[in-house]
């Protein structure tokens, strides 16, 4: 602002007063003559050659209001006057336009010659993501099994007393229900602590011939180097006529070598489910020792992989089918630890923490 008012040559009202004092203007226009010269000469980038065209030939521009100012001075001077700003305003757009060209090729061969691309350079490596031990596992399980003409079919997190316990034959009094092992929501409601609870939302909606397989995460008030409150299980339910224990270790024997190795043997123990008779507890030979007995197997040669049984009649009585006409077995397998064993990880938080370091280790 400051500036602009001690300019000589702008041509406000103050400059339409000097115009109509000096009569012609003309040294008015030598002034702005000069003065666009001199920026011209300053110029050195398309930008500022902009502000030129603007700050002469634009519509506030000092030729355009030398042009506006010939209203103000005697009308026999107009035509000649009128003329030469003409004459300027001609010739400043002519170098201008001249200017600009040689400007702009020069800019372009600037950047041209900075955006080279420098082919023989070292390329930037993208870093890529890897799929989670326990994604792996889990794609694998669902590979195999239906392979074997088993279906997916995923329950909710949250369910009901009725589906994870009451259904799958587990009483009031079973301490599985205790607060202490299980997150409830409500009386009623709570974070399901098995996938088991996803055969009863099934057989309820499908009759045999049934082979499902579901997988998911599931909640358990446990927390220590091998126990996380909330991990993931692979449930696997097959339900039929005249379905045997044999069945069930025929496809788990395809598992253990599928997951673990070619040689790979399964082992059934006696144990307990209220939903499964009998209920079995499932070994896997020891991948790491071959059977002979390691650190990882303790000494033993096997290692418990899951749990498994035949299906009470109950449950199946509970979901309308005829436990006289068809039988069936269940096994529920947790993922973290299939991947514990697979890939020799020892503690379950090292699947939870999202450690890159971790992470980055499982790739194809
Ligand atoms: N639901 C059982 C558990 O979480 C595992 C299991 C599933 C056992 C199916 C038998 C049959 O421990």
């Amino acid at each position: 602002m400051e500036e602009k008012e001690k300019d000589q040559t702008n041509v406000g009202a103050e400059g339409r007063e000097e115009n109509s004092k000096r009569g012609s203007g003309a040294s008015l226009l030598e002034a702005v003559r000069e003065e666009a010269k001199r920026a011209l000469a300053a110029v050195r980038d398309s930008r500022a050659l902009y502000e030129v065209r603007m700050k002469y030939l634009g519509r506030a521009g000092k030729v355009t209001a030398l042009l506006k100012g010939l209203r103000e001075i005697p009308a026999e001077e107009r035509p000649s006057f009128g003329k030469r700003i003409n004459d300027l305003r001609e010739a400043l757009e002519g170098e201008i336009d001249a200017l600009e060209e040689s400007v702009r090729r020069r800019e372009l061969e600037e950047r041209l010659a900075q955006e080279k691309t420098d082919v023989t350079m070292p390329g930037k490596r993208r870093k890529q993501g890897t799929l989670h031990p326990v994604t792996r596992v889990r794609n694998q399980l669902i590979d195999i099994f239906v392979g074997m003409g088993f279906e997916v079919y995923e329950g909710p997190e949250i369910e009901n007393e009725y589906y994870n316990f009451t259904a799958l034959n587990t009483p009031a009094d079973h301490p599985a229900r205790d607060m202490q092992d299980t997150f409830y929501l409500t009386d009623e409601f709570l974070l399901r602590t098995q996938t088991s609870a996803g055969q009863i939302r099934l057989m309820e909606k499908k009759k045999p011939p049934i082979k499902m397989l579901s997988p998911g995460r599931v909640f358990r008030s446990d927390d220590d180097a091998t126990h996380s409150p909330m991990f993931h299980q692979m449930e696997g339910l097959v339900v039929d006529r005249e379905v045997s224990l044999c069945d069930l270790q025929g496809m788990l024997d395809e598992f253990a070598r599928t997951m673990f190795s070619g040689t790979s043997k399964t082992r059934l123990r006696p144990s307990y489910f209220p939903f499964t008779e009998p209920s079995v507890e499932v070994d896997v030979s020891c991948a790491a020792c071959g059977g002979k007995g390691c650190s990882l197997c303790k000494g033993t040669g096997w290692i418990e992989v899951l749990g498994a049984g035949m299906v009470n009649r109950r449950v199946l009585e509970n979901c309308g089918i005829d436990p006289d006409e068809y039988s069936g077995f269940a096994f529920g397998m947790g993922i973290e630890r299939i991947a514990m064993l697979k890939y020799g990880v020892n503690n379950i938080k090292l699947l939870t923490e999202n450690d890159v370091r971790f992470l980055s280790q499982f790739r194809d």
